[in-house]
This record gives structure tokens, C-alpha cells and sequence, in this order.
């Protein structure tokens, strides 16, 4: 059985890795049971395990990281109350709007820093005083690694500045946390102690971790059966899903430390595009696995389609290219992508 597809080299995305073998045989060999009933032995052990990881009393699993954040807004927001968020943040401008759609929740959007962390004064000036008919605030949303800023790794520090302002006001902070262990291994911090003390917090399972589904929500023991009410209500009880929490246990204990050879990969990619002027690099410096840039004389649509016809896949975003190392991609792939970015220019 393979893990990477011949010809192609696939940048576009950490959630196109595949299954490695022996996650496959940790899934095939899974004991499970009706989970919506709370039987199944391997979605327990899961939940336990991710609980344990990042230091929270409990955790559930659920089908996506959409899932995990709209699950955690609806446990913290109420109809009409409103959500403090980045303004290039997942949970903003690529989840559907699912928060307004499904809570009646307004997602607040506030200026970020380079990083897309978000701005603490601005968090200050943002929530709503408790009295008067302002809508309430309902939680105060960070993401780390950042997407859009270009998979950078938000330190400690700047996360207590925010936690510690939503605090005093009683709102609790949600991480997006799907590339959490990226922004751990970046930074050599335990994924507990980077997210102490932030009240709940999604990671996805099947991006950088190559499993095909999953990610977990991870908070009190309160939270964690409101978002489990909340699941259900959206159609994510799951039954015999051990299977697919054999590959999240498997990897949790398996993927987590290669993810710095991703990031490795990533920074060999950021160095070599400095030598190809017709390259702008958008990012300022490579903290984990994307590189975001633009070709400067060539029109961006016609570059990815190029690239493809080379075997070389990237992702088109927001008018600029991003190309994400992950478990199938390795160093000649990077060598590869260059030379085809080269021919591609010429
Ligand atoms: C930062 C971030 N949050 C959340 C998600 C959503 O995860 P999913 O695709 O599993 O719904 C993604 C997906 O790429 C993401 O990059």
C-alpha cells in the first residue's frame, strides 16, 4: 500500500495526507462500539488522551475542525450575543459563516497583528459593556498556528496578554488550535502549557497528524457536554467512529514529532524562492509548514495552472499562492517544486 501518490507533488494542503500503514492497521484493528451511547472503548480512550495532552479536564471528538470550533461557539455564545475574532481568521472568513447561521451569534471581526494574533488593546476597547442594550460578549476566538497570516506560531506571551484582558471581563477565550502542534513543536513547548488557562480549544486530527478524519474540543467537564449536546443537534454523533479514533490515538503518539521536518521542509522552500526574483514571498519568516507567495509577472491563476501541468500542486488563496509542507512531502519534493517554479517562469 502506498502513502503518496506517484507524480504528483501536492503542496496544497496539510489535509491531503494520506494514512500511513501501520495507522491503518491501528484502525482495522480498533475495538468499537456505539459512541453516540458513549461505548466505544477507542473514542474514550481518545477523548482521554487529548484531555491529558493539553492539560483540560475533558474532550470530545468531533468530524472536522468546523465542527469543533461551531460547537465551542455555541457553548459559549448565546442567540445575539457576539464573538471577538480576527479579522483573517478561520473561523471569520472560511467556516460558512456557521456561527451566525446556526448560534445567531455576530462574529465581531478586529484588527491583528503581522502574525494574526489579535491586537490586545483592541480586545480591551471591543468588549461590550455589561451594561445598556449592547449585544454581550460572548467569547473572545484566537488561532494558533495562524492560516492566513502564513502558519505562524503564536508565543505564550501574546496569548496571556488576550486571556488575561477577557478574563477580567469573565468572557472565556477559544482557540482554533487545528495546527496546535505545530505551534508547539515551533516553539519547544509542551501543548499544555501553551494552552493554559484558555477555555476550550479545537485541534485537528487530519491535517499535519495525516489522519483522514477527526478533530477533538477540549475544555472543563461542563463545556464539554454542552458541546456534546451541541454535536448532536448538528448531526456529528458518531456510532463505530473507533476506528477513526484508533488513527487519531496512533497518531498523537506517532506524528507529533516529525511535524518539525514539515517545518524544516517548509524553511527550505522560504530560503530557495529568495533566489527566484520574479517570486514576491509574502511570508516575513517560515514558523511552520506554509509558505504563502505571489509571482510578480505572471498572472496567479495561470502560475497554479502551470505548475499542475508539472505535477506540482498549490493551493490559490486570497490572490495569492500558498504551498503547505506535510508527511508526503519531503526534501527532493522541495528541490522538485523549485526547479518547476524556475521552468515555470521562464
Ligand atoms: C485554522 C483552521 N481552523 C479550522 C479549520 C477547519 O478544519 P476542517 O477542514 O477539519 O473543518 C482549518 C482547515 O483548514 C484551519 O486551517
Amino acid at each position: 500500500m502506498t502513502t503518496k501518490s506517484a507524480a504528483l507533488i501536492d503542496l496544497r494542503s496539510d489535509t491531503v495526507t494520506q494514512p500511513p500503514d501501520e495507522m491503518r492497521r491501528a484502525m482495522a484493528a480498533a475495538v468499537v462500539g456505539d459512541d453516540v451511547y458513549r461505548e466505544d472503548p477507542t473514542i474514550n480512550d481518545l477523548e482521554i488522551l487529548a484531555a491529558k495532552i493539553t492539560g483540560k479536564e475533558s474532550a470530545v471528538f468531533v468530524p472536522s475542525g468546523s465542527m469543533g470550533n461551531l460547537v465551542s461557539g455555541l457553548s459559549w455564545c448565546s442567540r445575539g450575543s457576539e464573538a471577538i475574532v480576527g479579522e483573517n481568521s478561520h473561523i471569520l472568513l472560511n467556516e460558512v459563516g456557521a456561527l451566525a447561521a446556526f448560534g445567531a451569534v455576530q462574529m465581531r471581526p478586529i484588527p491583528t497583528n503581522d502574525k494574526g494574533m489579535l491586537n490586545p488593546d483592541e480586545v480591551r476597547k471591543t468588549i461590550r459593556p455589561k451594561e445598556g442594550f449592547f449585544p454581550t460578549t460572548g467569547m473572545v476566538e484566537i488561532e494558533n498556528t495562524h492560516n492566513r497570516a502564513g502558519g505562524t506560531a503564536i508565543s505564550r506571551s501574546e496569548i496571556e496578554e488576550v486571556l488575561e484582558i477577557a478574563h477580567q471581563s469573565d468572557i472565556p477565550v477559544h482557540l482554533d488550535g487545528a495546527r496546535i502542534f505545530n505551534a508547539a513543536i515551533a516553539q519547544s513547548m509542551p501543548v499544555d502549557e501553551l494552552v493554559a488557562n484558555i477555555d476550550s480549544l479545537t485541534f485537528c486530527l487530519s491535517k499535519g497528524l495525516s489522519c483522514p478524519v477527526g478533530s477533538l474540543v477540549c475544555g472543563s467537564e461542563e463545556f464539554i457536554n454542552k458541546a456534546r449536546k451541541f454535536r448532536k443537534m448538528l448531526g456529528g454523533g458518531m456510532r463505530q467512529a473507533g476506528i477513526l479514533a484508533a488513527a487519531g490515538i496512533w497518531a498523537l503518539n506517532n506524528m507529533v514529532s516529525r511535524l518539525i521536518e514539515d517545518h524544516d521542509n517548509a524553511q527550505k522552500m522560504f530560503s530557495l524562492l529568495q533566489n527566484i526574483s520574479e517570486i514576491e514571498v509574502l511570508n516575513k519568516s517560515v514558523d511552520t509548514n506554509m509558505v504563502y507567495l505571489r509571482p510578480r509577472n505572471i498572472e496567479t491563476g495561470l502560475f497554479v495552472s502551470r505548475l499542475k501541468e508539472k505535477g506540482v500542486l498549490v493551493g490559490s488563496m486570497y490572490g495569492s499562492v500558498r504551498m503547505v509542507t506535510h508527511y508526503g512531502i519531503n526534501s527532493e519534493d522541495i528541490d522538485a517544486t523549485i526547479e518547476a517554479i524556475e521552468h515555470t517562469l521562464k
